[in-house]
């Protein structure tokens, strides 16, 4: 009805649809989900984390035999995204399942787990079936859910609501960074007070805080990226090389640009090119690699350099100031990004991946907010 229309309007405020105001407003749900949650605690100053569902939970985690990551889509990949600072700092195992898969081979969870299940909505059926798996296994199971009162949240032994604000767009984006944001605080939370490790929690609480900041800036290449989309356009094809904390990136690029824009998309391990995905390289294929700096920006040279070679046609998205380290004789199209703290680079990273697939999809006519064939939250099996 019109109403409805109207209604719907107001909500959108200024933006023509739900999928793009939630890439913008991702520097308040990113407040919101830090809000009360980083503290100035104890004698020495030193800031820390609290999460009051979890904090009768914290031995029982510290000493688990495994941590097991469960979700579906791109709950899956913020699992993911976070699972190098979650074994760093907490020094226990972490181990990945897509919902369907773990339930589908009836994999292995043991009373010594602690079970983690991500999910925006709470309510998707693989996810809640494979947490009623774990239930009857004895693992401990951790819910990390954008909605109160869902079934996630109410099966679960305890967990984190991520209060990233409704989402309606089909595509999930603003719930993704917020679910990276909780996990790298369920990091900091797990792995404790270890002196050995203060300097870094240190800096990863400051990356947090500054967080809000850097995704306004990272905002400000909307019109950059929507010229990139207006070249790609036409494409059949859009490959994503990552990997290390930008691995997950890699992934959630991809899943945005073609479930929205409805482009053959693929995120690809760059430390898995040589043993397959080279031999699609030509003059053609657009790629985007993610080299941005942390330990594995080396690596990331070199893999830009073996896809020149093959002469790719490379959109690279690299550190501030860092063009000219990575475009090989300036001949690559280059997104710049501000540097945070390598573990939560992945929360800017995917945000210039977001926008690309949202023009993508708006250029190319298709529905931006209700892709074809899919459903905000997937209740069957
Ligand atoms: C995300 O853009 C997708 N629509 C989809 O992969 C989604 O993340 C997946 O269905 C899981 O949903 P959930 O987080 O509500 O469990």
């Amino acid at each position: 009805s019109v109403l409805e229309m109207e209604v719907e309007q107001i909500n959108k405020g200024k933006y023509k649809h739900y999928m793009q105001k939630e890439i913008h407003e991702q520097p308040e749900s990113l407040t919101t989900t830090m809000r009360g949650r980083l503290i100035r605690g104890g004698a020495c100053k030193s800031k820390t984390v609290l999460l009051g569902g979890l904090k009768d939970h914290l031995k029982t985690i510290r000493r688990s035999r495994r941590i097991v990551f469960v979700g579906c889509g791109t709950s899956y990949n913020a699992a993911l995204a976070s699972r190098p600072i979650v074994e760093e700092l907490s020094g226990v195992p972490v181990t990945m399942e897509v919902a369907s898969d773990l339930v589908d081979r009836q994999g292995p969870i043991y009373r010594e787990d602690t079970a983690v299940f991500v999910s925006q909505s709470g309510e998707t059926a693989d996810t809640l079936q494979a947490l009623d798996y774990a239930l009857e296994n004895g693992a401990l199971c951790v819910g990390i859910t954008n909605t109160v009162g869902s079934a996630l949240a109410r099966k679960t032994h305890c967990g984190v609501h991520i209060n990233a604000g409704c989402e309606i767009g089909v595509a999930s984006t603003k719930a993704y960074t917020s679910q990276i944001v909780v996990m790298a605080m369920l990091a900091l939370a797990v792995g404790g007070d270890m002196i050995s490790n203060e300097a870094r929690r240190e800096a990863i609480i400051d990356g947090l805080l500054d967080l809000p900041s850097k995704v306004k800036e990272v905002l400000k290449l909307d019109e950059e990226m929507k010229d990139l989309a207006e070249l790609l356009i036409n494409e059949q094809s859009l490959l994503v090389f990552g990997r290390g904390y930008n691995y997950a990136t890699a992934l959630e690029g991809a899943l945005k640009v073609k479930e929205v824009a409805l482009m053959h998309s693929e995120g690809i391990l760059a430390g898995e090119m040589k043993h397959g995905p080279l031999a699609l390289v030509d003059h053609n294929l657009p790629i985007v690699v993610i080299a941005t700096r942390d330990a594995c920006f080396s690596k990331q040279q070199s893999v830009i350099q073996q896809l020149h070679a093959r002469k790719g046609r490379l959109i690279v998205m690299c550190t501030k100031g860092d063009s000219a380290s990575v475009s090989v004789g300036g001949s690559c199209r280059v997104i710049e990004v501000p540097h945070v703290e390598d573990c939560l680079q992945p929360v800017l990273n995917v945000i210039p991946l977001q926008l690309l697939a949202y023009h993508l999809t708006v250029l190319r006519g298709h529905n931006v907010d209700q892709p074809r064939n899919l459903a905000k939250s997937v209740t069957t099996q």
